[in-house]
């Protein structure tokens, strides 16, 4: 058995000691959105430090718990925090929670990022729904051998991010009163954010937007044929678009003024999924 799925199934079995409820979907909570966690019902919170094999956030706004509980009566998995390849993270540590959600049984992902916005239709704060994404991080999360157990060599990319959900997450922010984009998101290594001329570049290339994580996740979802919803939060616009440098409080700061929005619109959507 390959080392990777032997650690996933002892996390896992880690985890399933700690509750009986089997997940159905998993929520990844991106920068500055992990207050959404609070939404679980009977919730059960594990650090991500007990959890054998699990890899340890070091950036600020990720506070590394998983909660297990249900919303609106759907028994979730939610992960309040992620790793990145940037921290210095292999693809099998930065998979390695998805893996593990899988095994748990959850067939549904909703995977949430803060990102930079390139299309200069969105503003600061805007919610955009993944229709598509560029992997242009320099690697593959589904490199090395493959793991036959959890899915095939080579799969399917087509439509990576299911157009049955993100119709469901316009609907219902259309039901909110407010429009959820869509939007082509593009991944790239980091922790530098772009210069002007990469954004300039990534624009032509068909991007809306660009970020450091997700795209690894939705990859080894799409492995193990998790169907997968992808949100981003403009926190804001990419290098060059606004006349201004980019901080990470930004970020953080933005996450928290769009948390209303946030929350409405994916406590709404988790019962309909
Ligand atoms: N996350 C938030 N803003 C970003 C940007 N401009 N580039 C990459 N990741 C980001």
């Amino acid at each position: 058995m390959s080392d990777i799925l032997a650690q996933a199934q002892t996390a896992a079995t880690y985890i399933r000691s700690k509750t009986t409820l089997q997940p159905q979907l998993a929520i990844i909570l991106g920068s500055g959105l992990g207050s959404f966690a609070a939404q679980v019902a009977d919730a059960v919170t594990i650090p991500y430090a007990e959890i054998p094999n699990f890899p340890q956030s070091t950036v600020a706004g990720h506070s590394g718990k998983l909660v297990l509980g249900t919303i609106g009566g759907v028994s979730v998995a939610v992960m309040q925090g992620r790793v990145h390849a940037y921290e210095g993270y292999t693809m099998a540590q930065v998979t390695f929670p998805t893996r593990v959600l899988g095994l748990l049984g959850v067939k549904k992902l909703i995977v949430t990022n803060a990102a930079g916005g390139i299309n200069t239709r969105y503003g600061q704060g805007a919610i955009v729904a993944l229709s598509d994404h560029i992997n242009l991080s320099g690697t593959n999360a589904a490199l090395g051998p493959n793991i036959d157990a959890l899915g095939p060599r080579f799969f399917d990319m087509s439509a990576a991010y299911s157009p049955a959900l993100r119709k469901l997450a316009i609907h219902e922010a259309a039901k909110q009163g407010w429009t959820l984009n869509e939007g082509v998101y593009l991944a790239v290594l980091g922790p530098s954010y772009e210069t002007p001329a990469e954004i300039r570049a990534f624009r032509t290339l068909g991007a809306d937007l660009v970020g450091m994580s997700t795209v690894h996740e939705v990859i080894i979802a799409r492995h193990m044929s998790i169907e997968v919803l992808g949100l981003s939060v403009v926190t804001n616009m990419a290098a060059g678009v606004l006349d201004q440098p980019i901080n990470h409080e930004e970020v953080m700061e933005i996450g928290k003024r769009i948390e209303g929005q946030f929350t409405a619109l994916l406590t709404a959507l988790v019962p309909q999924i």
